[in-house]
């Protein structure tokens, strides 16, 4: 079979599981664009059942899903992420600044934007050292408040996106002042150091180039993400399976 007929078997098949399921995408999908008070929009659901498991749509991720796993089925570009830490690798940082490089826009690329530093370090803290949830959680916030003594600025990209008179939200400046004043706060800063302002799309960084760290680093769990029953499985599965109905 050549690769054409091959890809229209794979449309056949498609349309096919699709005109048996009802896909229902949950209200944090579409609010904004609909009103979450509305009710959802009708859908022709007679003879159809609706989906319970894997989404027809989606590459199917293996039974015991790895990080990688994520990365290469579930993630959007890492581009951003992999060069922040082939950046941290060649600053000398240590271990665990350039696995928090790794992961930190996780959240961003796969599951939630808003809040994303929150929600990547709630995904994995049950695999990593606290101090690598603490600085992936905390990014997200450090970015807004210049650091002189690390060298960090304020984010030109950062005007152009939220203008020259956005201001962090008041949870913004709390948080920033307890990170500061945490044991951690380095580890935190070092990650927004390392966390590029634009990439290189001609700097290609390869995924294997930090099997060892995240080897060393990352609590990969035998049952694979999402299914050993740790505080975040639920959030991996919702990943792996995003449009279940329940
Ligand atoms: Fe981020
Ligand atoms: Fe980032």
């Amino acid at each position: 079979m050549n690769d054409l007929s091959r890809a229209e078997l794979l449309d056949h098949e498609l349309a096919e599981a699709m005109d048996k399921l009802v896909i229902v995408k949950s209200a944090i999908y579409t609010s904004g664009e609909c009103d979450p008070r509305d009710p959802p929009p009708r859908q022709d659901t007679a003879g159809r059942l609706h989906l319970m498991g894997h989404d027809p749509r989606l590459p199917k991720m293996p039974a015991k899903p790895t990080l990688f796993d994520f990365f290469n089925y579930r993630f959007g570009p890492a581009a951003h992420m992999l060069q922040s830490a082939r950046l941290a690798l060649k600053n000398g940082c240590s271990e665990k600044v350039i696995l928090a490089c790794l992961v930190h826009d996780c959240s961003a690329a796969g599951f939630i934007r808003a809040d994303h530093g929150y929600w990547a370090a709630q995904l994995i803290a049950p695999y990593v050292d606290a101090e690598v949830a603490f600085a992936v959680r905390y990014h997200q916030v450090l970015r807004f408040y210049p650091d002189e003594a690390f060298g960090y600025k304020y984010p030109e990209s950062y005007v152009r996106l939220f203008g020259p008179d956005y201001r962090p939200e008041p949870y913004l400046d709390r948080a920033h002042a307890y990170c500061r004043s945490h044991k951690w706060y380095e580890t935190a800063r070092l990650l927004t150091v390392n966390d590029l302002y634009s990439f290189d799309p001609n700097l290609q960084v390869e995924l294997e180039e930090f099997t060892d760290i995240v080897g060393r680093n990352f609590r990969q769990p035998e049952e694979g993400l999402g299914f050993d029953d740790s505080p975040s499985a639920h959030m991996w599965r919702t990943i792996n399976w995003p449009t279940r109905y329940l």
